[in-house]
């Protein structure tokens, strides 16, 4: 597969769950940290550039997103282009601020920037893009910058650099960290001098690092090279990237969840699940939203879902087997409970759970729905408890 072709895809899905999440992923996950965020990065990016752009400048964002910079830097220059390599964030880029006269956006290859004839620029810039992305292609976005840049043009860049951190070539999402040489070599290489380099306000935990704005300016032509080649790219998704994707959609989807926004959490559950089937975290999250609404059919085809897909997880197997036997069908409990108790569950607390689910079903009827319900609790009464009870250990 062409890289090209991935990134657009991976892209053009993420824009399709939430275009805001994914382009800014705040913590709070929601409207109002998106906007404070294209308040607060357009701030940083027109602090650190000063003067050097006129207002006369015209401006291209490398990788737009949905305009949440592009659209306050209309206000500041005579001319804004954003390109981005997804169609599906161009076309709600374009449904939320098309109407700004003198701001523009377009999809592109992802490598290159074809659409722009040389000198076209006084200033490009680009957030949060230039890390996710394979360095071949960076390298090819730099010379391009280079050639639609007007001499002594302006490039101005979030970016992180420190010890060196490569991703595997197809990964569109994780971070690319840049060791100080290899990010010197990128500019001059491509006819860049960086003349500033400031530190962004937020330490990444899991990089330990900060990222950086860089301010490169055009003061040479690219070094010779062959034009890079992204044809023939293997199609395979690396751990890395699922697992990151995964997890920035389970996180999503719980916010929206802590919201009470179910029909949403639900949305993003069924995009974690489609990421990857084989872990277990959205499943049973879903199942348990379910459960929430008094939908045991629905939490039920989840944990089913869950066995199929990941029949090793004891503990998947056991939560089917509750729930199944909440739903008083016992034949299933039963089976599921064997199913449990034949891996190996080491949680002191699901052996616990298990013992007292197996003795609940020693006593249960061995056809299903054929629970007496004189002198005992009514189904009704028997479901909401166990729901309750699945619950409750789930947000332990
Ligand atoms: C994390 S978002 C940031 C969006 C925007 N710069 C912002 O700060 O709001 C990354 C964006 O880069 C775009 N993108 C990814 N790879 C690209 C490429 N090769 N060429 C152009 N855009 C790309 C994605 O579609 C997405 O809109």
């Amino acid at each position: 597969m062409d890289i090209r072709e991935k990134m657009r895809r991976d892209w053009d899905r993420r824009a399709r769950v939430d275009p805001r999440y994914w382009v800014a992923a705040t913590q709070e996950a929601d409207e109002a940290s998106y906007v404070d965020s294209a308040e607060r990065d357009t701030a940083a990016l027109l602090a650190g550039l000063g003067d050097r752009v006129p207002p006369t400048g015209r401006v291209l964002d490398l990788g737009c997103g949905i305009g949440r910079m592009a659209a306050p830097l209309a206000a500041h220059f005579a001319r804004v282009v954003g390109v981005d390599v997804s169609p599906a964030m161009i076309e709600q880029a374009q449904a939320l601020h098309g109407a700004l006269a003198n701001l523009r956006f377009e999809a592109n290859s992802g490598a290159d920037l074809g659409a722009f004839a040389d000198d076209s620029f006084e200033l490009v810039f680009s957030y949060s893009v230039l890390p996710h992305l394979p360095p071949e292609v960076v390298e090819a976005y730099f010379r391009e910058v280079n050639r639609v840049l007007v001499d002594d043009g302006w490039l101005r860049y979030q970016f992180w650099i420190g010890p060196e951190r490569r991703m595997a070539d197809n990964d569109t999402l994780n971070i690319r960290v840049y060791d100080p040489e290899r990010f010197q070599a990128l500019n001059r290489e491509a006819g860049f001098t960086v003349v500033d380099i400031e530190e962004i306000d937020y330490f990444d935990p899991v990089l330990e690092l900060k990222p950086v704005w860089v301010t490169a300016r055009r003061t040479g032509t690219p070094t010779d090279g062959a034009a890079a080649d992204f044809s023939g790219r293997p199609a395979t998704v690396s751990e890395e990237e699922r697992s990151l994707e995964y997890g920035l959609l389970l996180y999503l989807a719980v916010k929206h969840g802590e919201r009470g926004e179910r029909a949403e959490a639900e949305r993003v559950l069924e995009e974690a699940t489609a990421c990857d089937p084989t872990r277990p975290e959205a499943w049973i999250t879903w199942a348990m939203h379910r459960l929430e609404q008094d939908d045991m059919r629905g939490a039920r085809l989840m944990l089913e879902s869950l066995t199929e897909k990941v029949p090793t997880l004891g503990s998947g197997w056991l939560y089917r087997a509750q729930v199944a036997a909440a739903d008083e069908d016992f034949a299933d409990a039963r089976a599921a409970l064997a199913q449990a108790e034949a891996l190996d569950i080491d949680d002191a607390e699901l052996l616990g759970q298990a013992a007292e689910l197996r003795a609940l079903l020693a006593d249960a009827p061995a056809a299903p729905g054929s629970a007496s319900e004189t002198g005992a609790e009514s189904k009704a009464g028997r479901r909401r408890k166990t729901r309750k009870k699945v619950v409750k250990r789930r947000r332990k």
